[in-house]
């Protein structure tokens, strides 16, 4: 995989006299991937991934020249395929990019977890704006990898976490930095989706099943930086984020969502430690699989004007404490967070922190909203394209959704070491107390396809 040199029709259009455009070629990384398009030029967009998430992704571009659509299951992106009857069709993004290099200056990425890093390296690599769907990767390794490459390359980054658009999480912003609940000093966060696909333990045995790859299906593409495997219709498609080497759990899945919102507000970053306690898991029998429940403890310093913070995210049938201001007949989300202050207690749902609420509900109707100080924007998808035109950075970048990602990736981590208090040093990307651990932050991924 090399960095190209060549440069695209926008760049060669526009950065050249009408004369002299005849005989100049202006190398894209001479330009920078800085070289917005105007106001009214359509971005040219590939979609890698177009089967499950990315076919709505794609189609929130439909707007742009879909130039190119590349999945390993024609199948699966039979619609998409459809919809895009001028969009080239590719199973393999190398070849993709190798082809129409020049033609493509953006690329949205909704393979599954384990292929983020990868494509989105190679395509940093050839200088294209980027929109990749959450979790952002697959490893600590990966994210940290991502970050760097989209600082180096310049290029316009979203995360694919599309709450961070909308208009509540705005709002849970702008109070709790009006001091709506004073201090926070505690957030439950917690996902009661989908228990069945984000523990596969009962699945496990079926590993040894024999079946025959379909003929739509590339499995050794699809299979990208995990060691080979049979084919095995229980991975694909979607049931995958059940599974260690492929999916980041309930917890990786959701993060990106529910925690967004405090991440944002009280500027996380990263954790000190993270403690696990994990529902019927044995670490060698279950290594492949998550846990049907888990209640995950991450500890942050204090940071600026706030103080320590106590994140607890629970998924399963492990549910946060109720609130005690909450009335009765009142429930605290199935998914979202119950976030506690020194003067009071805020509530949200998935997605941005829809749904917000200060509890109880005559506080909420008490409390007066300060003027909005977040400028709103049009939407997610929308906000990455306007980012590539006016050349500056969309609202989720790699800078932002990385380590937001990484939350998740540690609380995986530190679900295999169930029971231990891990000690995190995220400057240096390693536990400090142990060994076992730190194994997991850099997984080897299979020969040719490590980023
Ligand atoms: N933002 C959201 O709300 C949201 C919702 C669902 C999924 N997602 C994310 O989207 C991503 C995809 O999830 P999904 O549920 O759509 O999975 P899926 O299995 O349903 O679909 C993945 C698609 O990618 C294709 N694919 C797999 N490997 C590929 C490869 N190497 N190259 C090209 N195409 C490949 C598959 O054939 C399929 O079409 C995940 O990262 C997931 O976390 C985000």
């Amino acid at each position: 995989m090399h960095r190209d040199h060549r440069v695209t029709r926008r760049q060669f259009v526009r950065s050249t006299g009408a004369a002299a455009a005849l005989f100049t070629i202006v190398p894209r990384h001479v330009l920078g991937s800085q070289d917005a398009p105007s106001a009214n030029e359509k971005i040219n967009i590939a979609g890698i991934g177009v089967g499950g998430q990315g076919w709505g992704d794609i189609q929130n571009f439909r707007n742009e020249n879909i130039v190119a659509l590349c999945d390993v299951d024609d199948q699966r992106a039979g619609e998409a395929f459809n919809a895009f009857p001028n969009a080239k069709r590719f199973r393999d993004f190398r070849k993709m990019f190798d082809e129409m290099d020049k033609q493509i200056d953006a690329v949205m990425v909704a393979t599954p977890d384990h292929t983020h890093a990868v494509i989105c390296k190679e395509a940093m690599n050839r200088k294209k704006h980027l929109y990749c769907e959450k979790p952002l990767a697959h490893s600590v390794h990966e994210v940290r990898t991502l970050i760097d490459a989209a600082r180096e390359s310049g290029v316009v980054t979203q995360l694919g976490n599309q709450g961070h658009s909308s208009g509540s999480i705005r709002t849970f912003c702008e109070w709790i930095w009006d001091g709506a609940i004073g201090q926070v000093q505690e957030v439950h966060a917690c996902c009661d989706a989908f228990k069945d696909v984000y523990s596969q333990i009962r699945n496990l045995p079926r590993r040894s099943e024999t079946h025959t790859v379909p003929a739509h299906l590339d499995w050794d593409l699809w299979l990208g930086p995990v060691a080979e495997r049979p084919y095995n219709p229980m991975y694909v498609p979607w049931n995958w984020r059940g599974w260690t080497p492929f999916g980041t759990g309930c917890i990786g899945d959701w993060i990106c969502h529910v925690v967004d919102p405090v991440f944002w507000a009280l500027d996380l970053g990263a954790p000190q430690s993270v403690q696990a306690e994990a529902d019927e898991y044995d670490p060698v029998e279950h290594a492949e699989v998550y846990p049907p429940g888990t209640a995950i403890t991450f500890e942050f310093a204090a940071k600026g004007d706030r103080g320590p913070v106590k994140l607890v995210w629970y998924d399963g049938d492990r549910r946060p404490p109720r609130p005690k201001d909450l009335e009765e007949g009142r429930n605290p989300p199935g998914t979202g967070a119950v976030v506690i202050g020194d003067k009071g207690t805020i509530t949200y749902g998935s997605h941005g922190a829809g749904g917000v609420r200060i509890v109880p509900e005559t506080k909420m109707q008490e409390y007066k909203s300060p003027e909005p100080t977040l400028p709103r924007v049009p939407g997610h998808h929308a906000d990455w394209v306007n980012a590539i035109r006016e050349g500056r950075q969309a609202g989720s970048p790699f800078s932002y959704g990385g380590p937001l990602t990484e939350l998740g990736l540690l609380g995986m981590i530190a679900v295999r070491l169930a029971g231990t208090k891990l000690e995190w040093d995220g400057p240096n990307m390693r536990f400090t107390n142990s060994d076992e651990a730190n194994r997991w932050v850099k997984p080897e991924a299979r020969a040719g396809w490590a980023v």
